[in-house]
């Protein structure tokens, strides 16, 4: 957060990197600030505190992004989960972490994995020809 203003004291490096950032945006609203703070809502795992985490995790017809996630042992999960078309599902074996993914909005559940481990996860709830083949895991460790 705090390198975005010491950025734009340097002024040319700013411009070229907001400029960066406009190029590669898929048509959504305009916003400077994202070329230099991490995104928040991109796929993957994002560290939010000491001990915390969120996991943006993307949906769409047949495959999640990302389908494989390290997570470590004890720390608090969030996971915020979205599809890109049309509504699946989202259960995490043997942890109680069930959701529906929607394009409207992320839906998110916080979750801590107490013990090393793979935990399947899979979407259950059916979407058409592809249903099957929506899984991938979390490995706590
Ligand atoms: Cu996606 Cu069933």
């Amino acid at each position: 957060m705090r390198a975005w203003p010491v950025l734009c004291a340097v002024g040319l490096a700013c411009v070229l990197v907001a400029c960066g950032g406009d190029a590669s945006d898929s048509g959504g609203r305009a916003d400077s600030t994202a070329a230099v703070v991490e995104n928040p809502n991109a796929p993957g795992v994002h560290q939010v505190g000491p001990n915390q985490y969120e996991v943006v995790i993307q949906v769409s017809e047949g495959s999640y992004l990302p389908s494989e996630i390290h997570v470590p042992v004890g720390a608090e999960i969030t996971f915020r989960v979205r599809s890109t078309d049309i509504p699946h599902g989202f259960l995490i074996d043997g942890a109680g972490v069930k959701l529906s993914p929607v394009p409207e909005e992320y839906r998110e559940a916080t979750h801590v994995f107490d013990r090393v481990g793979v935990y399947n996860f899979h979407c259950d709830e059916y979407c058409g020809g592809s249903h099957e083949l929506m899984k991938g895991r979390i490995i706590a460790e």
